[in-house]
């Protein structure tokens, strides 16, 4: 039946409102909950228990919502915690890797990719895994790029500190013969204007963004789940930190206005 039920979304911060805005494009009559847990980012180098511990916390407070499909729209957080969340939940919960990793395949032409992420999406191979297991020929370059999401979160999108945070990170995969480059985390798109620049027109820059919202489009339709309101939806849009900050780049980012609601975690449930 068709349902106007909300499409949840998670990130650590303003990351997977990259991910939300290519669901507002391609599904304009879902309703979207966001949560960016502002609070507490960045992810990257946090432990693998605490990314879950926090990953069950954001979901148990969205279920009260009642969502008919979850997105983790981190890919930290989908590296380390989807089977956890998958078994918590009974609705359908997409992450951003295996998106991610087919949009990039889709795209390659000599089969040679490069991965940049948080430390712990680099840490645990997710890509590397999710690459081979659709084509097992493929070879990886991959790098932990800790400076970015710390500028994101700041609104730093472009200019000086941006190009030279940057030229550092990237400065070793430039040498390698990857023809394109999985922004393997979510954030990494507010900087794609100074990635293009430094790493050149020969590398076609991968977001899971559109490939994630694809799937989900999938799997509602074959679910019968798809919103057929004529009316347009009203977003709704929660943040555990700076709620003016967040306001700031989402409204930036999506070119739309929004309100945000900030909370206060308490004693946390799950330890
Ligand atoms: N946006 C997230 C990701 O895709 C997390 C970044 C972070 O909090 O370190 O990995």
């Amino acid at each position: 039946m068709p349902s106007s039920q909300a499409i949840a979304i998670l990130d650590s911060g303003v990351g997977g409102l990259t991910v939300a805005k290519e669901v507002m494009r391609q599904l304009p009559q879902e309703q979207i909950i966001y949560f960016g847990d502002t609070a507490r980012t960045p992810y990257g180098p946090r432990s693998a228990n605490e990314i879950v511990k926090f990953t069950m916390e954001i979901v148990d407070y969205l279920l009260q919502f009642q969502p008919k499909l979850l997105v983790i729209a981190c890919n930290t957080a989908t590296a380390v915690a989807i089977d956890h969340i998958r078994a918590m939940v009974s609705i359908p919960v997409i992450g951003v890797i295996t998106p991610g990793a087919r949009a990039a395949i889709k795209s390659t032409r000599n089969g040679i990719i490069g991965v940049i992420g948080t430390a712990g999406t680099i840490r645990s191979e997710a890509y590397d895994q999710a690459l081979k297991r659709i084509s097992p020929s493929i070879q990886v370059y991959s790098k932990a790029c800790p400076s970015f999401v710390p500028l994101v979160e700041r609104g730093v999108f472009y200019g000086e500190e941006t190009d030279l945070a940057v030229s550092e990170a990237l400065a070793g995969l430039k040498e390698t013969p990857i023809d394109c480059l999985i922004l393997g985390c979510t954030h990494y798109p507010f900087l794609s204007e100074s990635i293009h620049s430094f790493m050149g027109p020969d590398v076609t820059l991968i977001s899971s963004a559109d490939e994630t919202a694809r799937e989900i489009s999938t799997v509602l339709y074959h679910r019968g789940q798809l919103a057929e309101s004529q009316e347009l939806p009203i977003h709704r849009f929660f943040c555990s930190g700076d709620p003016v900050m967040f306001q700031r780049i989402a409204q930036m980012w999506l070119n739309e206005h929004i309100t945000v609601t900030p909370v206060v975690w308490q004693v946390p449930r799950f330890i």
